[in-house]
């Protein structure tokens, strides 16, 4: 089974997931989610009697209906009645949905799709909950790349003097100066300071700024900016949905402990243009999805360090096998 199956991903915005069951998109596999009194439930997308898909269908009485032949799956996922066989037949154990674990956290829906080994990926420091730190959604678009080569261009930074000119480096500043990755349990850290030209300090603005990268496998990057000039801080931290190999949902946050009065517009506008900018180039990477060997690709000493170490960690994920289907 695939390891990606034991993590929490982001689904969709929780707005999206309504009383009708829609279809969403996740690892290479169809979601069906809808929303009760008892809050989201979410399946595989089919019926195992005949492969209908379930998203068809309705939910009565708390139980999905589905489309094909009206079995009702209530939210376990056992099967409680197939209208084609007296209401005091046996229903047969194997009569099941696929049901996968499900939790709403940041304004998105989370799922598991085996026993999840770790939580919904937290902010450094328990941040996002505090009062002192205003948080808003600025960024959710669909790229069509995988959620690895998406993750790897926002962990990477010395593509700023050239991507990124004049807002977040300068092509005079584009030496990478060695810096620590630190290796954690569930993921990767690790910091360096730069100067950022941008437009955000006004006309001539140019502030020293610290950036600490914090990554949870497999596809959570936090970065935090700290503007040693002025000690603001500002958390822009993107959820990733690997939908398919080829086409990724991205959800970024600016969570920020300053500048509660501005308008959040203020800060997504830059964040958005840059991810525009950063859109253009992922788009184009061949292969969609990061080389299965470390090899394919050249990677240099310094600059590359955090992202070697990271295309590591997930080669080492899919080199573990899972116990069988939909986990214990
Ligand atoms: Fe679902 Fe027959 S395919 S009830
Ligand atoms: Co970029």
């Amino acid at each position: 089974m695939n390891a990606l199956n034991r993590f929490w991903h982001p689904l969709t915005t929780s707005d999206k997931v309504v009383e009708q069951p829609r279809r969403f998109t996740l690892l290479d596999d169809y979601v069906v989610a809808y929303r009760d009194a008892d809050g989201v439930a979410a399946f595989r997308d089919l019926c195992i009697h005949r492969g209908a898909a379930l998203s068809l269908g309705w939910v009565r009485d708390g139980k999905l209906v589905c489309p094909y032949h009206g079995w009702q799956y209530d939210r376990s996922g056992a099967c409680v009645r197939i209208p084609s066989r007296p209401a005091d037949a046996p229903i047969p154990p194997s009569a099941k949905a696929f049901r996968y674990h499900v939790q709403e956290r940041y304004g998105l829906v989370w799922v598991a799709i085996a026993d999840p080994q770790y939580g919904v990926p937290d902010f450094p420091g328990d941040i996002f909950d505090l009062p002192e730190w205003k948080s808003f959604m600025s960024y959710n678009e669909v790229w069509t790349t995988s959620a690895s080569r998406a993750v790897e261009n926002f962990m990477d930074f010395s593509h700023f003097p050239y991507v990124h000119e004049g807002l977040l480096g300068t092509e005079d500043n584009a030496e990478i100066a060695p810096y620590t990755v630190e290796k954690r349990e569930d993921g990767l850290h690790y910091w360096l300071e730069q100067e950022e030209p941008s437009d955000l300090y006004g006309a001539d603005g140019t502030q020293l700024v610290r950036y600490e990268y914090t990554l949870v496998v497999p596809f959570t990057i936090h970065l935090k900016k700290i503007e040693l000039g002025t000690g603001r801080e500002t958390f822009i931290t993107q959820f990733t949905s690997p939908q398919t190999a080829t086409t990724t949902e991205l959800f970024v946050y600016i969570v920020r402990n300053h500048s509660h009065d501005e308008p959040d517009s203020k800060f997504g506008d830059f964040t958005n243009k840059i991810m525009e900018q950063d859109r253009v180039i992922v788009q184009s990477q061949r292969p969609e999805n990061l080389p299965a060997s470390l090899r394919e690709e050249l990677h240099i000493k310094v600059p590359d360090a955090a992202s070697l170490l990271y295309r590591q960690r997930l080669a080492a994920l899919a080199s573990v096998e899972v116990d069988g289907p939909y986990g214990a």
